[in-house]
């Protein structure tokens, strides 16, 4: 006997218990996505059936390490496995559209890091996608689910930032180093972590931009990309609101520290995310003597919202082996935040936050702000499907 709750079936054992079959998670693209192995293997109600990555030796390195029997060198044999519930795709940037379509194509949902996709067109074709079909889909957008942000999130929802005035966020970011795919981005083409804890916060979408791009990369970088701009620097309206969000990017040839940093003007508090990492951030508070406005302060961490098993992945930044804990922090714990949210999503037949038409809105600013840079600064709209 059986019935559906969402995605998620529901037994009655002979015993006369009621048993929930665990979601099948294919992992797919094994560098930062190696990650979310062990969180989805100790969360109660997923495990992962398979994994997928091109190279075998690599592959067998991973299955091997996390116990994993199911290994597909090719993404499609894993869409074709009617035991895999959805697919949490890691792969290179340029490959996240087609893969998220072709996953939805065969009845999967998705899970994808960020960002959507580089083009405006496959953003719209996910979202009508997964408007047709019925499925979820998510962008695994970290900052949203770090502990700083949650931390903000629950001051302003309990009223002590008061009035929101503005919001900035900044992601200098120098990738040499990194795979030669991230030679041919364009800073504001991976903008998801600037523009998503600005709009997140007042859960609103982005209505129009303005991007100007300043200073120039070296020759090779300009060549691959097909963008000069050494920095783009972007205003964001936001709809149904008189706040404007102000967010900068770089990947070459700027000397600065790794940041992902977000700060919040209110007309009570005002969050301010430190110069250097791993030193303390400030919140300033209004109308107290002037020493006393600034106060360093510990952000708490929010491990108690998930699963007891998958708690201790909040802190797990040192055994991590992904260059992005070294450059990143470990990603403020989001990483157990993330699954537990897609997971929660597909038990509970609701949207994942962000949904898919959210996860558009995010990226297409990116897109719609190179496109606005390339113009001297004119608004680019973001598209309407955006903004439903
Ligand atoms: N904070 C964040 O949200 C964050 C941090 C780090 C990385 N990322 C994202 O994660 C993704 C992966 O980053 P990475 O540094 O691990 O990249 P990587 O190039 O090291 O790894 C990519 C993986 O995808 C696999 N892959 C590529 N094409 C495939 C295919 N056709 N079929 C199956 N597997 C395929 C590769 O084998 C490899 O395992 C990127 O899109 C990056 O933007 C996000």
């Amino acid at each position: 006997m059986s019935d559906f709750a969402g995605a998620h079936e529901v037994f009655v054992s002979e015993e006369g218990l009621t048993v929930t079959k665990k979601l099948n998670v294919a992992m797919i693209g094994l560098g930062f996505g190696a990650e979310f192995i062990p969180i989805y293997q100790e969360h109660p109600q997923a495990q992962v059936a398979a994994i997928c990555r091109r190279n075998e030796a690599d592959l067998n390195q991973v299955g091997d390490r996390f116990g994993i029997q199911k290994r597909y060198t090719r993404y499609e044999d894993v869409l074709a496995d009617p035991e895999i519930d959805f697919v949490h795709i890691n792969s290179p940037i340029p490959d996240h559209a087609w893969m998220s379509l072709r996953a939805l194509d065969a009845g999967k949902h998705v899970m994808c890091t960020v960002p959507m996709a580089t083009t405006i067109d496959e953003c719209r074709q996910i979202v009508e996608k997964v408007q047709q079909t019925g499925l979820k889909y998510m962008m695994a957008e970290t900052v949203v689910y770090s502990r700083e942000f949650l931390f903000i999130k629950e001051l302003y929802d309990r009223g002590e930032l008061g009035k929101i005035q503005h919001l900035a966020a900044s992601h200098p970011q120098d990738m040499d180093g990194w795979p030669a795919y991230w030679e041919a981005m364009i800073p504001m083409h991976y903008a998801t972590h600037v523009v998503s804890p600005c709009l997140g916060l007042m859960n609103s979408r982005a209505e129009y931009v303005s991007c100007f791009g300043s200073g120039t990369v070296r020759d090779d970088i300009a060549r691959k990309s097909g963008n000069r701009f050494a920095v783009e620097t972007c205003h964001i309206k936001i709809q149904d609101s008189d706040v404007t969000a102000h967010i900068w990017r770089f990947l070459y040839d700027v000397a600065r520290q790794y940041r992902e940093s977000f700060d919040v003007y209110g007309t009570r508090k005002s969050f301010e995310w430190t110069l250097v990492e791993n030193e303390p951030h400030v919140i300033h508070t209004a109308k107290l003597p002037e020493p006393e406005i600034p106060s360093k302060i510990e952000v708490p961490d929010y491990a108690h919202r998930l699963p007891e098993p998958i708690r201790k992945f909040t802190q797990s930044i040192q055994d991590a082996e992904h260059l992005s804990f070294i450059q990143g922090g470990g990603h403020g714990g989001s990483h157990p935040h993330l699954v537990h949210e897609f997971v929660s999503a597909l038990v509970e037949n609701r949207d994942p936050w962000p949904n898919a038409v959210q996860s558009a809105n995010w990226t297409c600013v990116g897109i719609c702000a190179h496109e606005s840079a390339l113009k001297g600064g004119e608004i680019v709209r973001l598209p309407e499907f955006t903004l439903q």
